[in-house]
């Protein structure tokens, strides 16, 4: 029979809402408490988990309580640190919500704990609950792009503009504060793609160079517009262009011989001279035309829609695939040492930003 994890949800805002049902749906999970220091959320999601009937509370000790096995861990980034390394110690499997921390020294300190658990002990980076991440990684590791050299990302919301005009209206959230964020946009956005390019590669940022600032939200401390330029050490660049003052999504990673460019969750296209491809949700047939420079991959275009954050049938979801590896003793889908390079070139990237010069990734 399936052990069944008792969890204790700690956190139950705006990212949470989108994925409680998870937890409702898998029948060997079971929410004992939904922690919350506003008691209506709180409520709210012990709602969306009648079944389960857990306790709606305000006092984070409910989730050390013996027997709890899992905590998830959706509050603002500068909690994350007191949270989670005292569920860590209690012994309890942790999943964690991106950026690991407001501070790289307390993300490291997140991360020595996690050394030493024997649990599963990771971090929840919501990109990878869709295939086409996988086909990417597929694509570029069986060469059909040649050798990766250019990525490109831009991720970009007008959420930014909503808190600046709630902050100025004396209704301040952490995400206005940068000792709570660790930043602006930069470091909540770009965290993803720094992740999954080097997930998709197999190379590693070492080099930073960035521009950021505030233009539309004065009610926010921190960047409401950033670009990131990083070399890798196989001499790839990526560029990452981030806001909250503007939309729009889009993903591209070209090489030698072909490229894929994947556009606002949707309109996906690929070209490539080495052969088809037939993935996940990837189908690409091949075929040769003329080009400037010699015969390139015909491009083919196709639409691809992620699955919800909630979806617990995806065999993808990573709350899912957590909880299966902390079922079964497994390391974390996504280590936290991981999460805390993200950082180590997120702040190189602040860093060049106040210097004007590149900066070196430890
Ligand atoms: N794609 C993604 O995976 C994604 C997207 C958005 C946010 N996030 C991350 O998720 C986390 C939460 O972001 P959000 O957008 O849900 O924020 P949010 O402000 O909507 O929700 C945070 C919740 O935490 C609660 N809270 C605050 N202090 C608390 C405490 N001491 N104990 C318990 N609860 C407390 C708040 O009342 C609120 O309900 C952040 O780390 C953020 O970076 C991830």
């Amino acid at each position: 029979m399936t052990r069944r994890l008792n969890v204790s949800f700690v956190g139950s805002g705006g990212m949470a809402g989108h994925y409680l049902s998870v937890y409702r749906d898998l029948a060997w999970v079971r929410v004992l408490s939904c922690i919350d220091v506003n008691p209506e959320s709180a409520g709210r999601a012990a709602e969306i988990l009648a079944a389960d009937a857990p306790l709606a509370t305000s006092d984070y000790n409910h989730a050390l309580a013996d027997a709890v096995d899992v905590v998830v861990i959706n509050t603002p980034n500068h909690l994350h640190k007191p949270q989670a390394i005292a569920a860590i110690e209690a012994g309890k499997h942790v999943l964690l919500q991106k950026p690991v921390a407001a501070k790289l020294e307390d993300a490291e300190a997140i991360a020595r704990a996690a050394g030493r658990s024997p649990r599963t002990v990771g971090l929840y980076m919501s990109y990878f609950d869709q295939p086409l991440m996988h086909d990417l990684q597929d694509i570029v590791r069986q060469g059909r792009l040649g050798e990766v050299v250019h990525c490109y990302a831009r991720l970009m919301h007008r959420g930014g503009m909503m808190w600046s005009r709630e902050a100025l209206e004396g209704k301040r959230t952490w995400r206005g504060s940068t000792e709570q964020t660790g930043g602006g946009c930069l470091i909540q956005l770009a965290v993803h793609y720094i992740h999954i390019f080097e997930w998709i590669t197999g190379a590693r940022v070492v080099r930073a160079t960035g521009f950021t600032r505030r233009v539309h939200c004065p009610g926010l401390e921190g960047e409401d517009l950033a670009t990131a330029l990083l070399q890798m050490d196989s001499g790839a660049m990526i560029t990452l262009d981030t806001a909250w003052c503007a939309d729009g999504e889009e993903l591209a990673v070209h090489g030698t011989c072909g490229r894929i460019v994947y556009r606002g969750n949707r309109r996906l296209s690929m070209a490539s001279s080495a052969g088809p491809f037939d993935g996940r949700v990837v189908r690409y047939s091949g075929g040769l035309t003329e080009a400037f420079g010699g015969p390139v991959g015909v491009e083919q275009t196709m639409e691809v829609v992620p699955p919800g954050f909630g979806d617990a049938a995806n065999p993808l979801n990573q709350h899912r695939v957590f909880l299966e590896a902390a079922r079964e003793g497994r390391p974390a889908p996504v280590s936290i040492d991981s999460g805390v390079h993200d950082m180590r070139v997120v702040m190189a990237v602040y860093e060049s930003a106040r210097t004007g010069r590149a900066v070196e990734v430890r």
